[in-house]
């Protein structure tokens, strides 16, 4: 991404932007999220959303309770996909029943985010059991099987692109995360029931093939290397926050790919600095497509996966900022925790989707 250090004023602006802004209606408009180039904009008006909408793009948050799910009533079934294009699909799982057979993606990396419910991804390196909000990274052609404990509700994000972990350079390896928290799956022996035969289902994009074994596939006695599965819960990620600055969502991505970043909300303190903006800035994230699982939302549940196109500009509106500014004081706690999935090229949403969605809608990332 093109940056510069050429950067122009025009009109009247905020000298720091994101500080200071008083009577001025500021808007992040920027590329690559919020990290590559970007003109502050400074509007006569306070913000607003549109009054209508017409046409294939806009903001919309689907409900996960009003949902039907693959998976659900068929132990067979597939997580149930939301929004995809070439590189990328986000799909939704509620399971209560272990998969009958095995899985192997040979297509994508598959990256597991455990909303609700207990229980074991069955890996040929081991078992990672999880629990909320644990992150489960299973590399392109890793075999697995996935076993609840408890019905799982998960999002799961199918890669293309091989996904890494976020460079945070210059701030040393133990932060955002220590890389020591990792949950690596230790050999086991399964001592599953014996089956006449095991089935190893191929995905490969939607298409499916079957292979059967007469004995489980799951027989390693060792491995080694650095191509293995993992875990990585949220409550390990010690977030970057600034007092005096509140830092765009770009800069708390943990995971990424060339196609999409895996940016957590997390609970962490406001800025104290009483000129700093705190809530976010408009903005038209003109190069992410953002997909966000909401979980909580002023410390109460939320179970909805709200997509905001690139290109459509969100944040909070006139009155909820006006609101907030009144009761602003440092050591309060940010609001929404989630996690988002920033697709840098266009999603398509699925009838799956559409048919979660309800009337009333959120602008709130
Ligand atoms: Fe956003």
């Amino acid at each position: 991404m093109r940056n510069s250090w050429i950067h122009v004023h025009e009109g009247r602006t905020a000298r720091q932007a994101r500080v200071g802004v008083a009577d001025l209606n500021e808007e992040h408009y920027s590329r690559g999220g919020f990290f590559g180039p970007v003109s502050m904009l400074y509007h006569g008006r306070k913000p607003a959303d549109p009054v209508r909408v017409e046409g294939p793009i806009s903001i919309a948050v689907a409900l996960l309770g009003a949902m039907t799910f693959d998976d659900e009533s068929n132990p067979s079934g597939l997580p149930t996909e939301m929004l995809a294009n070439d590189e990328l699909t986000i799909a939704l799982s509620h399971r209560a029943v272990a998969t009958p057979h095995l899985v192997r993606n040979v297509d994508a990396d598959t990256l597991y985010f455990i909303h609700e419910g207990v229980g074991v991804v069955a890996t040929e390196f081991g078992p990672i059991e999880y629990e909320p909000e644990d992150l489960i990274l299973i590399p392109k052609g890793t075999t697995y099987r996935h076993m609840p404990t408890t019905p799982t509700t998960a999002k799961v994000v199918e890669s293309v692109a091989p996904i890494e972990f976020t460079e945070h350079r210059q701030i040393g390896r133990h932060s955002p995360i220590d890389f020591g928290v990792l949950g690596i799956p230790k050999i086991t022996e399964y001592d599953w029931p014996e089956q006449d035969e095991w089935e190893l289902k191929l995905k490969h994009g939607t298409e499916i093939t079957s292979a059967f074994y007469a004995e489980l596939p799951f027989d390693l006695v060792g491995w080694k290397g650095d191509l293995f599965p993992f875990k990585l819960n949220l409550r390990d990620i010690r977030p970057l926050t600034s007092e005096r600055i509140h830092l765009a969502p770009s800069s708390w991505s943990i995971l990424e790919s060339a196609s999409f970043m895996c940016v957590p909300f997390l609970p962490m303190s406001v800025v104290s600095d009483p000129e700093a903006e705190e809530l976010p800035t408009r903005h038209r994230n003109v190069d992410a497509d953002e997909v966000i699982l909401i979980r909580r939302v002023n410390g109460n549940p939320v179970n909805a996966l709200g997509h905001f196109p690139q290109g459509m500009t969100h944040g909070p509106a006139a009155a909820e900022r006006d609101a907030y500014a009144a009761v602003h004081e440092p050591g309060m706690q940010r609001m929404l925790e989630g996690l988002s999935i920033d697709s840098y090229r266009r999603l398509r949403r699925t009838p799956a989707f559409e048919a979660a969605l309800p009337s009333a809608k959120t602008d709130r990332t």
